[in-house]
């Protein structure tokens, strides 16, 4: 197929160029009533806000052109079929999830997932059971799901109807899935990946093999996240036979608007355009200006830039383009570690306990490194790192409080009544009645219906004191959590 077209792009600019009058939605009629200060902002952009009109087809019945960029969207990404998201992965998820899942079916889930993950499973009501991911020694990061645990897994439960994995996960670490594909096939159900973090999986050879190349059934993307395209738009994309497409179609249609943007769904059209014809090259020269960083970085000794494939490459693989730094003289928490590069003009993707997760993309430009560079020496003279001890415990979340067995299968329910409030202490083997989830990474600590133990509550202790922001839940910071009666 000819990548270098992107037919809905094209025609909304030949849309724009025809300048119709306007007797539809939106109401904005392309930003007339736009002041000088928000035209700056917005009058491009809304110069392609169509709808639905005669020619510009319908994302939830597409036959022409949104047909025409889904082909290309499934061709450039190796699927069989593709579909739009315009509420991100999250969405994706939702649709995935209720595509495998009935009431009281039972769906083995890796235990680390987004919160979309759970909200699909309440919605599908179904059943989880929850693989514990493999935590890493070292940094006390979750690396994914071993091949053991998830033969326990199928074996215990046969009438499971899917698998559903995160790969990679928000900090860029992630399983190599072939062999997990084929033992998941072998008992003949699909297996689901969350891939929001992966969008660009398989386009470069220093990256991870994309989780369709490796045959997964289907699988979800942030298209904006590591890719091009605009805030909340995604991919969904599948292959073979063994997710019922038709369902999927239905729920993807129940759940997104029934106006989707254009401009977002364009911008997924010329996002897959780049990447499937300028991609490599620009991956190519971002990884090289990742690497002078890291070199550079040698100097700051006391920052450790992690890198869990030196001790762990067979099973598990990690994305060149998140760099995840540490204080190895424990000065500074990831937390602090922030707050001192934002002030310095750096904002990053995300902090936690020990570590700052610093995204970079194929748009990721040298100047900006740079910048990052400065700020980590003046940060370093500023707390006077360098004449620092360095200290000796690097983990993260203490192992200690990994949780290792399977969980029996746990019906996912929202709880709005027969609760009470408790401090987290009075809580032990209760239980919870919420979600406890710090964001980002927008990865639950504790699941509703789940029973919380003392390293759960040991867990959240930590991340309350070393300055987690919680969503949701604000009386967690006060060490208070609804339970159920
Ligand atoms: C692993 C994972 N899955 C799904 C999502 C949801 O993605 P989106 O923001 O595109 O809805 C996120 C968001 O951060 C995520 O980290």
């Amino acid at each position: 197929m000819d990548q270098h077209k992107a037919p809905l792009f094209d025609m909304l600019k030949q849309y724009h160029m025809g300048q119709h009058a306007s007797f539809h939605v939106p109401g904005h009629k392309f930003g007339l009533d736009l002041n000088k200060d928000e035209r700056y902002y917005f009058e491009q952009i809304m110069k392609i806000d169509y709808t639905e009109i005669t020619g510009l087809d319908d994302l939830h019945d597409p036959q022409s052109i949104i047909k025409a960029a889904l082909e290309l969207a499934a061709d450039c990404f190796g699927a069989e079929q593709s579909y739009f998201l315009i509420n991100g992965s999250t969405v994706g998820n939702l649709a995935m999830i209720l595509s495998v899942c009935e009431r009281e079916d039972i769906i083995i889930v890796q235990r680390n997932v987004h919160k979309s993950i759970i909200n699909g499973l309440v919605l599908a009501e179904a059943k989880a059971v929850f693989l514990p991911p493999n935590i890493d020694p070292k940094t006390g990061l979750d690396l994914g799901v071993s091949i053991n645990k998830l033969q326990e897994a199928l074996v215990q439960y046969p009438d499971a109807k899917a698998v559903l994995l995160t790969n990679p996960n928000y900090y860029g670490i992630g399983m190599k899935l072939k062999r997990l594909v084929d033992l998941v096939h072998g008992y003949h159900i699909p297996i689901l990946i969350d891939e929001a973090h992966g969008a660009h999986y398989g386009f470069h050879p220093k990256l991870p093999d994309s989780s369709l190349s490796c045959g997964v059934d289907a699988v979800v993307q942030s298209t904006h996240k590591m890719l091009t395209s605009m805030t909340m738009s995604g991919m969904l994309h599948v292959q073979g036979n063994m997710i019922n497409r038709e369902r999927l179609h239905r729920f993807l249609t129940m759940l997104q608007s029934s106006s989707p943007s254009y401009p977002l769904m364009a911008s997924l059209d010329i996002s897959r355009r780049w990447i499937s014809t300028k991609g490599r090259e620009s991956l190519s020269k971002v990884q090289s200006i990742i690497l002078t960083f890291k070199k550079e970085m040698e100097i700051l000794s006391w920052f450790e830039i992690m890198d869990i494939t030196q001790d762990f490459g067979k099973d598990y693989t990690q994305d060149p383009f998140k760099i995840l730094i540490h204080d190895l003289t424990e000065t500074l928490s990831g937390y602090d570690l922030q707050a001192s590069l934002e002030i310095r003009g750096c904002m990053i993707e995300m902090a936690d306990p020990k570590f700052i997760l610093i995204v970079c993309s194929a748009s990721t430009i040298e100047d900006d490194m740079n910048k990052l560079l400065k700020a980590l020496k003046d940060i370093s003279v500023h707390f006077n790192l360098k004449k620092k001890e360095l200290g000796k415990n690097i983990t993260n979340i203490c192992n200690e409080m990994a949780i290792t067995n399977l969980s029996p299968p746990v019906k996912m329910e929202n709880h709005f009544e027969n609760t009470k409030v408790v401090s987290l202490d009075e809580a032990l083997n209760s239980r919870s009645a919420e979600l406890i989830i710090p964001y980002p990474p927008g990865i639950p600590l504790l699941y509703q219906g789940e029973t919380i133990t003392n390293e759960m509550i040991l867990k959240i202790k930590q991340y309350i004191d070393s300055g987690a922001h919680f969503q949701g839940s604000k009386k967690i910071v006060n060490h208070k959590i609804s339970i159920l009666n």
